[in-house]
């Protein structure tokens, strides 16, 4: 007898299960690298740091601080007994300075003492002689220069200029984007211990576990199975330690080598922004000729990314950016032109979104502009401009647009938000309010879902179901409180019909899952979530096929719910039939492997299908600025956000909320300032403001789009990750609203983000 519906436990998917740390988070029992407990003999680095932005290095003196209480020494390049460059893509950089500096902060080298201050006092005593040379510091004067870290890549299509010459109207300008650091709250980190036979063992707060392996073997000239990686969790990554917590690994493990004892090296805040990338800084020149409905013809973009010193991940950023720049629109004849630019500053990375948000704000800019220029609403010209269902659907980059949802989710988003209504009213405030404007925009996001780069679109995990019923779990992917774990646990349990706490994830471990990619791309449930169900299927099926057998039935009519597994004859507890099941010697463990299908693209001239399927969203947002300091505020938000069929709506909404306001945090208030020796002058929280909780707004509203994935994707459900953090350029599009209220009609420039100053510099006439 099949269990009745009703007796059916509530499946854990689409619950809103806890996150599966959270109380052991809030409770301080969570653990985190520098809570590991330290081995005996572990001595603590410190990174000596250039201060000259372009510079031949000629010497390191460490004679002072060599004498400090605790020192044991420094590590330097010589040190390395394996390849002095590191194993990046593009093996650009070196792992410490030799002959040439080429950032404030660069890395030269390591202080080694007992204590982790002895360390850093000591690293501040270090005397670097450097003779400086010309630094290249400005985007726009690399672009002029040519200095790039990659080759610019062209995307065309149709004949823009034509378009652009025959359209009824015409707009051009120039657009500058600042970056964004991760501030992740814990920093950069890794504990590098040797163990027997020059094996290491590596805890690192890492997004990618076997990159930060890679690197170290690399760096001490051993293969990648002398050295294991281990992240149980990071406190946030945000893109940040997606490869620049490899450093941190393979500058501890060199620094253990020499001194053969366990070395930490646990980056001080200040450190952490002098030493590692931010989001890319962007600039923009464009032209558009459109149509009175304000429907774009023809455009020519130039997109330059400030890269820093060294690619990094510059060239998948970079395509991602062009990939983006058409966002939910069909931009008709277009070129775009991304340039890779190198300057003399730290190498910016990934940071949450990866290029999409630096593609996507440009347009949205331009389309907010065209309709200031026509006098037209701005939600009526970017509807005029969204892809259509049977024709202008395919993108720049050749890809057929199939599961467009943008018209209905954001009618739906324009009726909930009541933005006709509270447009009309805001006219109304303005009119009477001479100092205080408000404004008001609703944009939309498209975004794509997958690694650009191809392979990086596989997933393996390991499901061990032990004698007593309990379930581990391991998988590829790392925890950085974005609720992987936990998701990953629901579908596991899901697929064997077990209660949530049945299920448990342990560390990620290069040792047990092998070659694992990033998590990044906010891929990380849809590969590992179905790599653990395909493991969990396989334990599954074995069980039901020992059960059939028993009770002499076909595997199918086995079903796995509420703890039990019910064939036509008998029900037993799952953990009945599991120690059974391993008297009769079943594999009560299995493997699962996941690879993306239906993807593929051209990495030359980036076209093809890079993108699985699409997760949109709108956000409707009013802020209000002051015309005479420039201040500003965000104060209501209405977002409807599409995650297919959510798998756990808690943490789906944490991601899109805490998405938003760290989108909102780069385009107002986080502003990086390098001065004009290329020295960062926001390197703190005194003077690097990310939004605090004061600043979220007191309306913010978040709705789910009610389908699932059009295409099979685990659970039904879609990204989240990323996504959101765009739904925060409507606070941008909503400052310029509101500038052009206080300028009367016409284009606003405005640079990003848009602190006072900038508020104030678009004011002006
Ligand atoms: N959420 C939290 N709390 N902390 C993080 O570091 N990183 C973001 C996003 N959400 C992040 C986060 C980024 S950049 C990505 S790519 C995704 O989570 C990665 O996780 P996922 O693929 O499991 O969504
Ligand atoms: N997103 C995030 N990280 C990546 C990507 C991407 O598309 N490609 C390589 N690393
Ligand atoms: Mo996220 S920027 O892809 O780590």
């Amino acid at each position: 007898m099949n269990a009745p519906e009703k007796f059916l436990a509530k499946p854990a998917t689409g619950s809103s299960h806890f996150h599966e740390s959270a109380r052991a988070q809030v409770a301080g029992g969570a653990t985190y690298i520098d809570d590991v407990a330290e081995v005996k003999g572990t001595l603590h680095a410190a990174p000596i740091l250039s201060n000259v932005a372009h510079g031949k290095l000629r010497g390191v003196d460490a004679s002072q601080a060599s004498t400090m209480p605790g020192v044991r020494g420094i590590v330097l390049a010589k040190d390395i007994p394996g390849d002095p460059i590191l194993a990046t893509f593009v093996h650009d950089e070196t792992v410490f300075a030799v002959d040439t500096v080429e950032h404030i902060g660069q890395v030269i080298g390591l202080v080694v003492a007992d204590t982790v201050m002895q360390a850093r006092r000591a690293a501040r005593k270090v005397q670097l002689d450097i003779a400086p040379l010309s630094a290249m510091l400005d985007l726009r004067e690399a672009v002029k220069a040519r200095s790039f870290v990659l080759p610019p890549v062209t995307v065309r299509r149709g004949e823009p200029e034509r378009s652009i010459a025959e359209a009824p109207h015409k707009l051009s300008g120039a657009f500058d984007v600042g970056g964004q650091e991760h501030f992740y709250l814990e920093g950069q980190v890794a504990y590098a211990l040797p163990l027997e036979q020059d094996n290491w063992w590596i805890y690192s707060s890492t997004q990618h576990p076997a990159e930060v392996q890679h690197w170290v073997a690399h760096a001490l000239g051993l293969d990648n199975h002398a050295v294991t990686v281990e992240c149980r969790r990071m406190g946030g990554g945000f893109g940040g330690k997606e490869t620049q917590a490899g450093h941190m690994a393979v500058w501890a493990a060199l620094a253990a080598r020499k001194f053969r004892r366990p070395v930490k090296l646990r980056m001080d805040r200040d450190d952490d922004f002098m030493v590692t990338g931010k989001r890319h800084p962007f600039a923009y020149d464009y032209e558009v000729g459109f149509d009175d409905s304000g429907r774009i013809l023809g455009m020519k973009l130039l997109l330059a990314a400030n890269c820093g010193f060294s690619a990094d991940l510059s060239g998948p950023v970079v395509d991602r950016a062009v990939f983006h720049v058409d966002n939910a629109y069909f931009l008709g004849d277009v070129e775009i032109v991304s340039y890779r630019c190198k300057t003399n500053v730290q190498s910016h990375t990934a940071f949450r979104g990866f290029g999409g948000p630096q593609g996507m704000i440009v347009t949205e800019a331009i389309l907010g502009d065209i309709a200031r220029a026509l006098g037209k609403d701005a939600l009526d010209v970017r509807k005029a401009n969204f892809y259509g269902i049977a024709d202008r659907n395919v993108t720049h980059y050749q890809m057929p647009v199939e599961d467009n949802i943008l018209d209905p989710l954001v009618s739906k988003l324009e009726q909930t938000s009541q933005y006709r209504a509270r447009r009309a009213a805001i006219a109304k405030w303005n009119a009477q309010s001479p100092v205080i404007k408000r404004g008001l925009a609703l944009t939309p996001v498209k975004f794509g879902i997958s690694f650009t780069a191809t392979f990086f679109n596989q997933a393996g995990a390991l499901v061990h179901v032990y004698t007593d019923g309990s379930v581990h779990v391991n998988h590829g992917g790392t925890e950085m409180g974005q609720g992987l774990h936990t998701k990953v646990c629901q579908i596991v349990a899901d697929e064997l019909g077990v209660p949530f706490d049945k299920v448990r994830i342990s560390a990620t471990d290069t040792s047990k899952i092998p070659n694992a990619s990033a998590t990044a791309a906010s891929s990380g449930t849809d590969l590992n979530g179905r790599a653990a169900q395909f493991a969990a299927r396989e334990v599954r099926q074995r069980l039901a096929a020992y059960v059939a057998d028993k009770q002499k039935c076909r595997p199918e009519q086995v079903i796995f719910a509420h703890g039990q597994v019910s064939g036509p004859d008998a029900a037993m507890s799952f953990e009945q039939v599991v120690d059974d099941a391993f008297h009769s010697r079943v594999q009560l463990w299995s493997d699962g492997f996941y690879k993306t299908p239906k993807i593929h693209y051209d990495k030359h001239t980036l076209t093809g299908r890079p993108f699985y399927y699409f997760s949109y969203g709108a956000a409707c947002t009013e802020v209000a600025i002051d015309t005479l300091t420039g201040e500003n505020r965000v104060l209501k938000v209405d977002i409807l956000h599409d995650v297919g069929r959510s798998i756990n709506p808690a943490i789906d909404i944490g991601q899109i909320e805490g998405g938003f306001v760290q989108g909102m945090g780069w385009l107002t208030t986080e502003q990086l300032v390098w001065n004009e020796k290329g020295h960062l002058a926001t390197h703190a929280p005194s003077t690097y403001k990310i939004p605090a909780t004061g600043d979220v707004p007191e309306h913010f509203k978040v709705a789910f789009w009610h389908e699932a994935n059009p295409e099979d994707n685990v659970g039904g459900s879609k990204a989240v990750g990323e996504p959101p953090l765009m739904l925060a350029i409507s606070v941008f599009e909503a400052l310029r609203d509101a500038a052009a209220a206080a300028r009367g009609d016409g284009p606003v420039r405005m640079d990003a983000p848009a602190t006072a100053e900038n508020v104030l510099r678009a004011l002006r006439k």
